[in-house]
Parts: C-alpha cells; structure tokens; sequence
C-alpha cells in the first residue's frame, strides 16, 4: 500500500483566523520594502502556493501584477525528490522589474533555491520571497524566505492550497497529517 493510501486523520494546527491575521502583518513590511514600485509581480509557486497567494494580494496596497511558476513536487509521496525541474515557466518577463516570490512550505530548500538561482537570472530589480510556512529543522540546502508566515515542526501538513498528493487543499486551516 502506496503511503497516500494509508487512513490518516488531520489534527488542527494553525486556524484561518491565525492565517489572516500573520497575513495582514506580512503585507505592512512587504508594503514598506516596495514602497514606491512601479509594479510589483507577485510570483506564486503552483500549486500549493494558490490560496495564499490569493488572499496575500489582497492584502497587498500596491500596484501587482500576477504570474505562476510550477516546479515538479513531491509527487504522491512525502518526501522531496531533491532535483527541481520547472514544469510550467512565467508568462512574463521580469527583467528590472520588482518580484516577489510566494511559496508555500519551505522544507528541504531545494525547491526556493532552485526558483531563486532561475529568476536571479533574469535580472530582476529586486526579488523577495515569502514563505507561509518554514519547516527550518528539514533544511539541506542554505536558503530562508525573506518572510515567513510560521515556523513548523517537522510534521507532514496539509491544508490552506497544500496536499497530501492532492488532497486537502480546500481546508481552510493548516493541519497536521496523523496516520491512524
Ligand atoms: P523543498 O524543495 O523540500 O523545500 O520542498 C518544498 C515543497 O515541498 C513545497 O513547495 C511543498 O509543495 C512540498 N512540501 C513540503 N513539506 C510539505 C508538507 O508538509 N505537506 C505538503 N507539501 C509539502
Ligand atoms: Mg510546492
């Protein structure tokens, strides 16, 4: 039996309410960081990054554009595969342009490291990161948003955009995956 297959329940671990609120605190700093941009692209990393993308531009008192980058993921598993591949690139351009780059969960850092040396490339104006979540005790390669929402434990989570191969996403909380 696959290990998406096996019965889990999902144990509560961070509320909407807690989400909204970090988000709200999240977009006063990235306000002051840009203030003054001309455009802003807000780059969100498919497809766990999805629900928080949304409400984050909400949030957001600037002028944005948005775009999506998909790198290869976990698959159905739980572990990273550790080598990137960009599955779907931007429709844009970002060449002396402001970007911020929204991810969902930073855990081994392969993934960030990965967009951020791609987009680096591409002389950006100035590229940020946001994270809505860090798990830093998973780290292999040296990377840290330049935000992040919350630093977890090294649980397995799901919930608010994020799966456990596909599943999930729709919770509005973040929840910890606990096999039964
Ligand atoms: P990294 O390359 O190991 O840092 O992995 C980052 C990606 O793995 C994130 O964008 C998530 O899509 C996925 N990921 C990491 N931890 C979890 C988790 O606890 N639940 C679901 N997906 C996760
Ligand atoms: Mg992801």
């Amino acid at each position: 039996m696959g290990v998406s297959e096996r019965p889990y329940v999902i144990d509560r671990m961070i509320s909407a309410k807690a989400i909204a609120a970090r988000i709200e605190a999240l977009c006063g700093e990235i306000q002051s960081e840009f203030a003054g941009t001309d455009k802003l692209i807000v780059v969100g990393l498919l497809r766990g990054s999805f629900v928080f993308i949304a409400d984050l531009v909400r949030e957001l008192d600037l002028p944005i554009e948005v775009d999506f980058l998909e790198a290869s993921s976990y698959g159905d598993g739980m572990e990273s595969s550790r080598e990137v591949r960009i599955l779907k690139d931007l429709r844009g351009a970002i060449e002396g342009r402001d970007v911020l780059v929204v991810e969902d969960i930073v855990d081994t850092g392969y993934t960030m490291h990965h967009v951020i040396r791609l987009l680096q490339g591409r002389n950006p104006a100035r590229l940020r990161t946001i994270a809505l979540l860090d798990k830093p005790t998973r780290r292999e390669v040296d990377v840290k948003a330049d935000w992040t929402g919350f630093e977890i434990p090294d649980e397995f989570v799901v919930g608010y955009g994020i799966d456990f191969a596909q599943r999930n996403r729709n919770l509005p909380f973040i929840g910890k995956v606990r096999f039964t």
